[in-house]
C-alpha cells in the first residue's frame, strides 16, 4: 500500500499531466488556426504523450492498491503571440513539471517508498529529454525569427514527428 502523503501527491501529478495534455492540445489547435500544421502535429503528439504520462501514474496507483481520485482540470490559454512565445511557454511549463517530479522524488525518499522512488526515475529522465527538445526548437525559432521561409521549413520538420507509445 502507498502511504497517504505519497498517494495524494501522485494523484495531484495525474492532474498536472492531464493539464499538460490539455495545454498542448490547445496549442495544437492554435497552430492549426494560423496554418502551421507541422507545429500543430508536434503539439498534438506531445498532448498524447502527456496523456500517457497521466496513465502511468494512474496505472501505478492502482497496481499498488491505491485509490485514484481525479480532480478538475483547469482551462489552458487559447492563444499565444507567436510560435516562439508558445514554445517559451512550453519550456516554462516543463520546468514546472520537472519541479513537480523532483518534489515527488523527495516525498518518496522521506516516506522511504522504494517502489515509487524507482518508478519516478523514468520521469526524471523524461523531463531531461522534454526540456532539451523544447530548448532545441526555441533555439531554431530564435535563429529564424522574422523569416517566413524559416518558419515554413521548421513547420515541415515538425510535421515528421510521430506518436510512439513510451514504454517503461
Ligand atoms: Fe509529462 Fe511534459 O511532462
Amino acid at each position: 500500500m502507498i502511504g497517504e502523503r505519497m498517494l495524494e501527491a501522485l494523484n495531484r501529478q495525474i492532474n498536472e499531466e492531464l493539464y499538460s495534455s490539455y495545454l498542448y492540445l490547445s496549442m495544437s489547435a492554435w497552430f492549426e488556426s494560423i496554418g502551421l500544421k507541422g507545429f500543430a502535429n508536434w503539439m498534438k503528439v506531445q498532448a498524447r504523450e502527456e496523456l500517457g504520462h497521466a496513465m502511468k501514474f494512474y496505472d501505478y496507483i492502482l497496481a499498488r492498491g491505491g485509490k485514484v481520485q481525479l480532480q478538475e482540470i483547469k482551462a489552458p490559454p487559447h492563444e499565444w503571440n507567436s510560435p516562439l512565445h508558445a514554445f517559451e511557454e512550453t519550456l516554462k511549463h516543463e520546468k514546472h513539471i520537472t519541479e513537480c517530479i523532483n518534489k515527488l522524488v523527495e516525498i518518496a525518499e522521506e516516506e522511504k517508498d522504494r517502489a515509487t522512488f524507482n518508478m519516478l526515475q523514468w520521469f526524471v529522465d523524461e523531463q531531461v529529454e522534454e526540456e532539451a527538445n523544447d530548448e532545441e526548437i526555441i533555439t531554431k525559432l530564435r535563429m529564424i525569427e522574422g523569416s517566413k521561409n524559416g518558419i515554413f521549413m521548421l513547420d515541415r520538420e515538425l510535421a515528421q514527428r510521430k506518436y510512439v507509445e513510451e514504454v517503461k
